[in-house]
């Protein structure tokens, strides 16, 4: 049964929220019901984390202790033993695939969920499409099962579902494509105040990706991993079309190194990319946050004149169930931003500040790799699997990550010896898409096309 305004009052006022009902009076049966379902749900223990966050001063400490971590480098990556390793965990099944799908996309300013964005330079297809013929074409390629977990959160979760169904799942098995919600936080002003954006109404945001270690179990979803006897998940990002899914060379040197936790990076742009990177603190692995290094630590140089801290993660990582079950109760260290966040006058009218008002927290996934026994870096190449749609334009934007995606496919038939007419930049002339059902990979491409391909226009192989 729902919780009574008694008992929410009384819970409320034991946690310095009791301001949360102070427009009881004026609100209707249903709004009243709408308001006790969110204070019902709300999280005392985090709200109380967050407020002494907010009261011992929210600014990045300094690291001083830290050193670049190892990392396999990408001479090392595809190693036959890696591949093959890779390819018998898939084939036997025991390989899941986790998508993280549940944030906003403020930047690029969609309306609807991210994957829902058509990025195909041919085909437009959407981000979810390719995601889900990679899968398919995994399957088909092994003879194997792969189920795909999606993490949306309230904001997007029914038009997710919406989306896979009216496109038949893309051609996966419906049973084998699973959701699951992540949490929703609460925003708060400067004295740990939970912010109500209406009269009936708190403001809520997802919880950050990190919070899919407590969704995965909350939802049933570890259970239903262990049911379908899966060892490895394979986690990424929903805005990367360029991913190799499973890629078996990442899920073999995981398994063959008995990983808890394995993590692709590659080499920064330059000192200011605001990529994470790997580093050894207190003997541990883990990912520092561009904005928590100092300047020094940015540009800081080794003798060789590499950059010291130069490998950044873009999340992309293999688990081992083990380890995710462990961790699945972790408390992950929070991440605080101050934002703009509507919120509800005196009067009960909504206002719309003109400067930060709030702080909004989220959990980060890379957080848990502390914790891991065994963890392991691996390098790969940013050109073959990551061009993220992050903004509107500029960088990471639609219109580069379609260019990326065409010059990758363009390799592929350079590799196989059929040539790709180019501009005076170097740039090919035609838009190139595969259909990952078509070809996973230069090698799949070398089976299915004559040696006499010509290219003169754009295409897409399906
Ligand atoms: P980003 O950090 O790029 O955030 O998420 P975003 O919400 O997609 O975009 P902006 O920052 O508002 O522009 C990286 C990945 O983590 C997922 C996103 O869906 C994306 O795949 N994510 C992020 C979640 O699943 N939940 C969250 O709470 C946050």
């Amino acid at each position: 049964m729902a919780i009574t305004y008694e008992e929410a009052l009384k819970r409320l006022e034991a946690n310095g929220q009791g301001h949360l009902l102070r427009f009881w009076n004026s609100l209707s049966d249903v709004q009243r019901k709408v308001l006790l379902a969110q204070i019902e749900g709300l999280d005392f223990e985090s709200l109380a984390r967050m407020k002494a966050m907010i009261a011992s001063g929210v600014a990045a400490k300094s690291l001083d202790d830290i050193e670049p971590a190892e990392v396999v480098p990408l001479s090392s990556a595809k190693e036959p033993k890696a591949v093959l390793a890779g390819e018998e965990s898939i084939k036997k099944g025991a390989v899941g695939v986790i998508l993280v799908a549940g944030g906003q996309g403020s930047r690029l300013g969609y309306e609807g969920p991210k994957g829902c964005y058509n990025i195909g330079p041919v085909s437009n297809a959407s981000l979810f499409e390719i995601h889900s013929r990679k899968i398919l074409g995994l399957e088909q390629k092994y003879q194997a099962k792969i189920p795909f977990y999606i993490m949306t959160s309230l904001a997007n979760d029914q038009a997710t579902r919406d989306f896979f169904s009216q496109n038949n799942y893309f051609g996966l098995s419906k049973d084998r494509v699973l959701f699951f919600v992540q949490g929703m936080w609460p925003a708060v002003d400067k004295d740990g105040k939970v912010i109500l954006d209406a009269k009936d109404h708190l403001f809520m945001s997802p919880d950050g990706h990190g919070g899919i270690l407590a969704a995965l179990r909350e939802r049933g979803m570890l259970d239903d991993m262990k049911n379908r006897k899966i060892e490895t998940l394979f986690y990424f990002q929903v805005d990367n079309p360029l991913i190799e899914i499973a890629e078996p060379a990442f899920i073999g040197l995981h398994r063959l190194n008995n990983a808890d936790i394995s993590v692709k990076v590659c080499a920064k742009r330059d000192p200011d990319e605001g990529l994470g990177v790997v580093v050894i603190q207190n003997g541990r692995n883990s990912v520092v946050e561009y904005s928590e290094l100092t300047k020094e630590q940015k540009h800081a140089r080794l003798p060789d004149g590499e950059l010291k801290f130069k490998y950044g993660s873009v999340a992309i990582h293999v688990f081992s169930l083990n380890f995710l079950v462990r961790e699945s109760g972790a408390q992950l260290p929070l991440h605080v931003a101050h934002k703009k966040v509507p919120c509800c006058a005196d009067d009960g009218n909504q206002v719309k500040p003109d400067k930060p008002n709030a702080y909004k927290f989220e959990k980060f996934i890379f957080d848990v790799i502390p914790d891991a026994a065994t963890p392991l870096n691996v390098e790969f190449a940013r050109e073959e699997e990551f061009s993220p749609v992050k903004n509107a334009e500029g960088s990471d934007s639609p219109i580069t990550t379609r260019r990326d995606m065409t010059r990758k496919f363009c390799r592929w038939f350079e590799s196989i010896g059929i040539s790709v007419p180019r501009n005076n930049d170097g740039e090919p002339l035609h838009k190139i898409e595969i259909d990952p059902c078509f070809a996973l990979g230069a090698d799949d491409l070398r089976r299915k096309v004559a040696k006499d391909f010509k290219i003169n226009a754009d295409i897409f192989l399906k």
